[in-house]
């Protein structure tokens, strides 16, 4: 029996991620290695929990000493990586948390790889998770390659930057048989309420305002979760050791327009007058250092590897509207203790 070991398994797109390799692989072994950060919340994957071929294990990336006998006691045969700090304003806030997760906390998992496969590498595969953020910010022109010189600018972004250049360091210098992907903005089901969409769709289902910082100008490509899953199996499986490889929606929104397409939305789902929702959107302070464009080209995930988004926005956008309208008990139990304390101080002087 293969033996993977998915990190960050709990998360938004971890759960995704997991859920997808535990049903469609059962002849192997998936091990969810997961901190339960404020992140990380295993009502995700109580649909899968009890199935014969998934482990879960609660443990920090960081600490060295348990994740080289994690993987001495699996002996796992490959790894995708996806445990991280991942939003930017929590980085901008603490940058360290990020530091010790996204490059320490990277590194560990290399060491420990490299330790266990050293004699054998064959087959063996440690597939790293990044985003398209590293690549910095674009004008009105132009999309991240896989060649573009990456130039981060948040803590965020800049961590996972450390990363990636780590996980191709122990490609060239060891011979670790790596594989990277960088992937735009994802939303669906299942993502944690920091983030803007299911923010502004919380907000506006309390009747509360959404901060849309600066004028809403700055655009992000969208990627609907599951695609991104299935973009993930598809490069685990296939991907070439030492390439990366671009994801992104081909679905660029300047924010304003995203938060109006929502209020649309809601305003249909909860049979409320067109306009109404629109009316909460308030502009409030920006972003520190606030990325202007990211826009991805995935050509040579498309050419090589036969990948393309399945979902439209639109369809993607109103089944996540009704995944977070159904699952009022998924987020209250997210939105009662620290969350409370970090809404009110990230947004309480903007
Ligand atoms: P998330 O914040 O929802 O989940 C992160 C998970 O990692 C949580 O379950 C958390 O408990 C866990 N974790 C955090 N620190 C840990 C530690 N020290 N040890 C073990 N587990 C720890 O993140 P996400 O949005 O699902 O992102 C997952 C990965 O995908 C990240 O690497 C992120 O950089 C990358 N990514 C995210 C997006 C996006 O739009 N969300 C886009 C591209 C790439
Ligand atoms: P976010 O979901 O935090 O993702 P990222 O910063 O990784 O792209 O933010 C998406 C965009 O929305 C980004 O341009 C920042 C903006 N934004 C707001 O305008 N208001 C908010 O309250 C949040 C959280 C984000």
């Amino acid at each position: 029996m293969k033996k993977i070991l998915i990190t960050g398994g709990a998360g938004f797109i971890g759960s995704h991620v997991v859920r997808l390799f535990v049903n469609k692989y059962g002849d192997s072994q998936i091990v969810n290695l997961d901190a339960l950060t404020y992140a990380g919340n295993l009502e995700n994957l109580k649909d899968i929990a009890e199935k014969p071929n998934y482990t879960f294990v609660k443990g920090d990336i960081t600490d060295e000493s348990f994740i080289d006998e994690l993987f001495t006691q699996y002996q796992f045969d490959s790894v995708i990586h996806l445990a991280a700090e991942s939003h930017v304003d929590r980085s901008i806030a603490d940058p360290l948390a990020f530091i010790r997760t996204n490059i320490l906390g990277t590194v560990n998992l290399l060491n420990a790889a490299k330790k266990i496969w050293q004699k054998d590498m064959t087959g063996k595969r440690f597939y790293h998770i990044s985003t398209d953020e590293v690549y910095g910010s674009l004008g009105e022109e132009g999309l991240f390659t896989e060649t573009t010189a990456y130039d981060p600018r948040s803590p965020y972004s800049a961590s996972k930057a450390s990363s990636d250049h780590l996980v191709r360091a122990y490609y060239h210098t060891y011979g670790l048989p790596v594989v990277i992907s960088n992937c735009s903005n994802n939303y669906g089901p299942n993502q944690f309420p920091e983030k803007l969409i299911p923010l502004s769709i919380n907000n506006i289902k309390k009747n509360n305002p959404i901060p849309i910082y600066g004028k809403g100008e700055n655009i992000r490509d969208w990627l609907y979760v599951i695609d991104h899953a299935n973009a993930i199996d598809l490069i685990f499986n296939k991907g070439l050791i030492g390439n990366t490889y671009n994801i992104g929606g081909i679905n660029e929104w300047t924010n304003i327009d995203l938060i109006h397409k929502i209020c649309e939305v809601m305003d249909r789902k909860l049979g409320r007058e067109q306009g109404t929702s629109a009316q909460l959107i308030t502009f409030v302070k920006d972003r520190a250092g606030h990325d202007k464009r990211y826009a991805i080209d995935s050509s040579k995930l498309m050419k090589e590897l036969e990948w393309s988004p399945s979902l439209q926005f639109e369809e993607g956008i109103e089944k996540t509207i009704d995944w977070y309208l159904q699952n009022e008990e998924w987020l209250d139990n997210i939105l009662s203790g620290e969350y409370e304390k970090y809404y009110k101080k990230q947004y309480a002087d903007r």
